[in-house]
């Protein structure tokens, strides 16, 4: 009988992951033999846990906070994340990719939203926000990028020039958390790529409240546990269309999937399985 494929997410904290019960239901959808677990793996142990997996034959790798950069040294990365510096999956053969800009841009998209165009407000400069700041740029929006931590959104900026992502005539400014009122005006999207608001991370917290957004705003938090988070909340408060995070894990896993299998994900019910596991 032929061995069952092995597939998993590695990162940290693990206990709300979705990215199980929606793969294995993509698995079982298209009659593939072939199982999805979650594996809860710190910044020490990132390297061998990598390896091991590869190691063991594992079929492919999803990679999560707080690993998205660190991982990229483990892999050969595909052109386009070792420009942007980051992943979220890995193959069979150790090759490393990022999904989650063109997930942040398809689930957008579906929403109806124009990003073409658009002033994106992003909230974080971490290793998704690279990828989703890279899709954004390279499908014609314009980035502003507000962090904690400035330095760090002037990094990711400067590399978003330097490897030709943005041509930098103020297609991307990176800005500190306290100059968001000043931009989120002439914003028409507001991203939040940071994990405030997780639960077990910064639960119940929101880094923009209700009175600075305005009703034309469409509000996307790509966090999913919980699935209405703060910050969804207040934009709900003042009258923004939402996107929650369970559209971006959807069609992130998607483009993971169609990497690892060739084959395209059933979408619908991945995504219904996921919500239908949230309400428990
Ligand atoms: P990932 O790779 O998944 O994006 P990450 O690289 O650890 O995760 O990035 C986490 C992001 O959330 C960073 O932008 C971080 O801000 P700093 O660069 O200042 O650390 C942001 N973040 C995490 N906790 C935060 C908090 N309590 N307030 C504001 N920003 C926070």
């Amino acid at each position: 009988m032929a061995l069952t494929q092995v597939y998993g997410i590695i990162g940290s904290p693990m206990e709300h992951t979705l990215s199980p019960i929606m793969h294995n239901t993509a698995f079982k959808e298209l009659g593939l033999n072939c199982v999805y677990h979650a594996f809860n793996v710190e910044k020490q142990n990132a390297e061998r846990a990598i390896k091991g997996a590869l190691a063991l034959g594992f079929g492919g790798l999803n990679v999560t906070i707080p690993l998205k950069e660190l991982a990229l040294q483990y892999v050969n990365p595909d052109t386009w994340s070792r420009r942007i510096g980051s992943i979220n999956t890995i193959d069979s053969k150790g090759n490393g990719y990022t999904t989650d800009g063109v997930g942040t841009v398809r689930a957008l998209k579906e929403a109806g939203v124009r990003v073409r165009d658009s002033n994106v407000l992003m909230l974080g400069a971490g290793g998704a926000a690279k990828s989703i700041a890279a899709q954004l740029l390279t499908e014609g929006a314009r980035v502003l990028v507000a962090n904690r931590t400035k330095s760090r959104a002037v990094i990711l900026a400067e590399k978003m020039v330097t490897e030709n992502i943005s041509c930098g005539c103020g297609d991307i400014e990176p800005l500190g958390l306290d100059k968001v009122n000043s931009v989120i005006g002439e914003a028409q999207v507001l991203i939040n790529t940071t994990s405030v608001g997780m639960n077990g991370v910064a639960e119940g917290q929101t880094l923009v409240r209700a009175e600075q957004m305005h009703k034309d705003l469409v509000v996307f938090d790509i966090v999913y546990s919980p699935l209405e988070t703060e910050l969804l909340k207040e934009a709900r408060k003042a009258g923004c269309m939402t996107i929650d995070g369970l559209k971006m894990l959807v069609h992130e896993g998607a483009a993971a999937f169609k990497i690892w299998t060739g084959f395209d994900a059933p979408i619908r019910l991945m995504e219904s399985a996921a919500r239908a596991a949230l309400r428990g």
